[in-house]
Parts: structure tokens; C-alpha cells; sequence
């Protein structure tokens, strides 16, 4: 079977930005600015984003790009008949995991879009009050929450099947332009309230005495969960890069616009949160509790709500539907399906598990795993424990299995390009050493 490729550079860019860029910059990167300190936070993020997650990226990229196939098989190909292959299997089971939860999170804001249209949050102060009961009963009821879940999943589905040019790379190339847009609407507006300079110096004005080793871990395990690496996410897409893409170069690019728009939503968030004499430290309540609160106060908030949410839609859709992509590249290559059966299986099954979650906030909140309900417990063993597992083996497996020359060749386009062979050293030695000893820290960090 001929296997697809990306068909531009701009359609690399759009589909790895797209997976990167999604709830972990709108909805999980300003809370861990709020609850770590502000600036200082920032700081710690960017070096840790730099020195090591880009490093972890691109050595994803490298393994799937130089084996050409699914997240399951790469390790087998690289490493024949080694204990490899249960890497594999957990870079399949993870993403169907994540996107089973994922997918009801961008079912609610789907539910907030709605409410932004119809001005629910627009009546003035007085609705404000108490959205965080409106929020804490709509996401404990029964069948609103699943169905948004199912629509949401359904249009992943949906996008997943029409392939990998034609569904995923297409639909970045329209909507990743149109989120950024957004973006920078909102925060404009936001920079622009009377009295934003102060969440704004909050935002940038760093306090060096707030760096402890804490922090660090959470700017690590953010720096993963935002550039989606240690899924085999990177590693499906980087399958899709054809030989003559500088693959250096678009892991750069992914990281940066990453980044930028992560602070970009900061600026759209923070600074209005200030004004309003709210707490930064909401924790995860910020985007479905602070924000319809801040809207429902600011002139133009109805606008902007509505602007917000189809945000969160747009951004959550383009992530959720790179997880997809891993689990439905598995079932085509290895079980033989075609991508509609492929699509439609791993609809079926995360649908059920997404369900689940779903319901334990409500009907099933007594069913307890390690003493969570499933949908933390899912969020927690993911994010805490498989993502950066994840990581480690990916660097464990280009520093110290794979060839370095295989390395070399995949990192330099066989020696054509100066420029990488230049800091093909620099980049080795952070992804052999560094990274793996980084990764090692969060890990026991979490465990405490
Ligand atoms: N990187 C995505 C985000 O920032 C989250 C994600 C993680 C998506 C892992 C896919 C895989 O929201």
C-alpha cells in the first residue's frame, strides 16, 4: 500500500502546530503561569522548552521519519526482535487513552460556544456570579456533556477519514491561520482593558526568588504536554514528512509558534483577570469559570466569548485529531483496515471510554480507580506517568539504540544540510544526556 505523505512545508507546519497547539496552551499554560508565579515561571518554561522538549521532539520526528510507519511498528523496523516493541505498544495505547478524555473537555467548550451565541454570559454582572455552579452542574449532569463528546469526536473522526492530506493537513491550513487570528483579537482587547499593565508586569516582570525545584518540574511536564511529545504523535506525523523536509527546522518551527501562542493566550487571559480583581490562581476553573465571569463584564465580553470558545474548539479539534491519527495509522498498517474501518473503530472505542469519563462526574463518581474518578485518573496516568515515560524511552531509544550515523543521515538529509550537520553534536549530546536525566527528575517528582 502506498503510504501518504504531507504535501507542503506550510502542511508540516499547520498539522504539527496543530497537534501542539491545543488545550495545553489556552487552558492549561495560563493556570501553571497562575498557580507557579507568573514571570518566573515563564522563564524556567522557555529555557526547559528550548534546551530540552525541542530536543525530545525532534528525536520523535527522527524515528518516525526515518522508519516511515506507524508508532507500533517504527521500534521493530529500527530495532528488529528486541523488547523495543513494547515501546510501540505504548505509544499506540497512550493517544487512544488522551483522546478519550480530551474529547469531552472539547465537548464542554463546544457547550460554551453555544451559551457565548446565545449571550448567556453577555446579561451583565449579576449572571456572572455563579457560572461556577452553572459549570460544576452542567459537567456533572448526564447527556448534554456525552452528547457534545460524541459530536466532537465525530468531527475528529470525520477529518481523520478523509487522510492525511486531504483531512488533517487541509484542515490545519484553514483553521490554525483563523486560531491565531482569534488570538491575537482577544488579546488585544485584553491588553487594552484600563488597568491590564499590572497583570501584564505580573506576566513578564520575573521574581527569581519564586524558582524552586518544583516549578522546574511543572515547566518540564508542561514543555511535554504542550509540544504533544512522547505520544508517538510526532512520531506518526514525522512519518509523513517526505525525505526532502528539513526536519530540524520544522520542529523548530512547531516549538516557536507553540510558544508564542501560549503567551499569546496568557496576554488574552491575564491581563483581564487583573482587572477584574480576580485570582490567577484558579487552577484548572480558569478558562470555564474565571473567563465567562470576565466576559460576561468586559465591554465587547459577548463578542469575545463567543471568539474564545470557537478558539478552544478549533485548537482542541486540531490536537485531539493528531491523537486520533496514531491509533488509526496502527489499525491500517498493522490489522490491514482501510481508513474508514481504521476511523471508525477508534471512534468506537474511545467513544465508550470517553463516555465513561464523561459520566464520572456525575452518575458514575462513586466508581473510583487509585481513588480518582476515571476522568482525573486518566489525566493524571497520562500526563503524569505515561507522557514522560514516553519521552524517555524516545531518547533512550535515538541516543543510545539507534545508529548514530542512521541519526545523522535522518537529522542532515544524508549530509546535505551545513547548517544541521553544524549542531548535529549539540543536539546529540542534549538528547543522549540531558534530556533523559531531565525526565528522570519529573518522573520522581511526580512519584512524591
Ligand atoms: N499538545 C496538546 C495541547 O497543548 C495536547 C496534546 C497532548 C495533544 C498530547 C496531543 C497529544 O493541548
Amino acid at each position: 500500500m502506498q503510504r501518504e505523505n504531507f504535501g507542503s512545508r506550510f502542511g508540516v507546519l499547520v498539522a504539527m502546530a496543530g497537534s501542539a497547539i491545543g488545550l495545553g496552551n489556552l487552558w492549561r499554560f495560563p493556570y501553571m503561569v497562575g498557580e507557579y508565579g507568573g514571570a518566573a515561571f515563564i522563564f524556567v518554561y522557555i529555557i526547559c522548552f528550548f534546551l530540552l522538549c525541542l530536543p525530545i521532539l525532534i528525536a520523535e520526528v527522527t524515528v518516525g521519519r526515518r522508519s516511515r510507519t506507524n508508532a507500533f511498528r517504527a521500534f521493530e523496523v529500527l530495532a528488529p526482535g528486541s523488547r523495543w516493541k513494547w515501546a510501540g505498544v505504548l505509544m499506540v495505547a497512550t493517544p487512544v487513552i488522551v483522546v478519550s478524555y480530551y474529547s469531552v473537555i472539547g465537548g464542554w467548550s463546544i457547550e460554551y460556544f453555544i451559551k457565548s451565541c446565545s449571550l448567556d454570559f453577555s446579561s451583565g454582572a449579576g449572571a456572572g456570579q455563579d457560572i461556577g455552579t452553572v459549570f460544576s452542574s452542567f459537567i456533572s449532569s448526564t447527556w448534554l456533556p456525552l452528547a457534545y463528546h460524541t459530536v466532537f469526536l465525530l468531527v475528529t473522526a470525520a477529518v481523520v477519514a478523509a487522510g492525511v492530506k486531504s483531512g488533517i493537513e487541509r484542515f490545519g491550513k484553514v483553521m490554525m491561520p483563523l486560531l491565531f487570528v482569534i488570538m491575537i483579537v482577544i488579546a488585544v482587547r485584553s491588553v487594552t482593558l484600563p488597568g491590564a499593565g499590572e497583570g501584564l508586569e505580573w506576566l513578564f516582570r520575573p521574581d527569581f526568588s519564586k524558582i524552586d525545584a518544583s516549578v522546574c518540574a511543572a515547566a518540564l511536564g508542561q514543555g511535554f504536554f504542550s509540544l504533544s511529545v512522547g505520544f508517538g504523535i510526532m512520531l506518526t506525523y514525522g512519518s509523513y514528512i517526505s525525505k526532502d523536509e528539513n526536519i530540524a527546522v520544522s520542529s523548530a518551527y512547531t516549538a516557536v509558534s507553540d510558544l508564542i501562542f501560549a503567551l499569546i493566550a496568557s496576554c488574552a487571559i491575564m491581563p483581564a483577570v487583573f482587572v477584574f480583581g480576580l485570582d490567577p490562581r484558579e487552577g484548572p476553573g480558569l478558562v470555564f469559570e474565571t473567563l465567562p465571569f470576565i466576559f460576561s463584564n468586559m465591554p465587547l465580553g459577548g463578542l469575545i466569548s463567543i471568539l474564545f470558545f470557537l478558539a478552544l474548539i478549533v485548537a482542541a479539534l486540531t490536537s485531539s485529531i493528531s491523537l486520533f491519527e496514531v491509533g488509526v495509522a496502527y489499525l491500517m498498517e498493522e490489522k490491514g483496515m482501510s481508513r474508514r474501518t481504521a476511523s471508525a473503530s477508534i471512534f468506537a472505542v474511545t467513544w465508550v471510554l470517553g463516555v465513561l469519563c464523561s459520566l464520572s462526574f456525575g452518575p458514575l463518581s462513586g466508581f473510583k480507580v487509585l481513588g480518582n474518578i476515571l476522568f482525573d485518573f486518566f489525566d493524571k496516568l497520562s500526563a503524569n506517568y505515561l507522557m514522560p515515560f514516553g519521552a524517555l524511552l524516545i531518547v533512550l531509544f535515538v541516543g543510545w539504540r539507534m545508529k548514530k550515523s542512521d541519526i545523522r543521515s535522518e537529522f542532515t538529509n544524508g549530509g546535505t544540510l551545513a547548517g544541521n550537520s553544524r549542531i548535529f553534536p549539540f543536539v546529540c549530546f542534549l538528547i543522549r544526556f540531558l534530556a533523559p536525566a531531565a525526565i528522570i527528575v519529573i518522573f520522581l517528582s511526580n512519584l512524591v
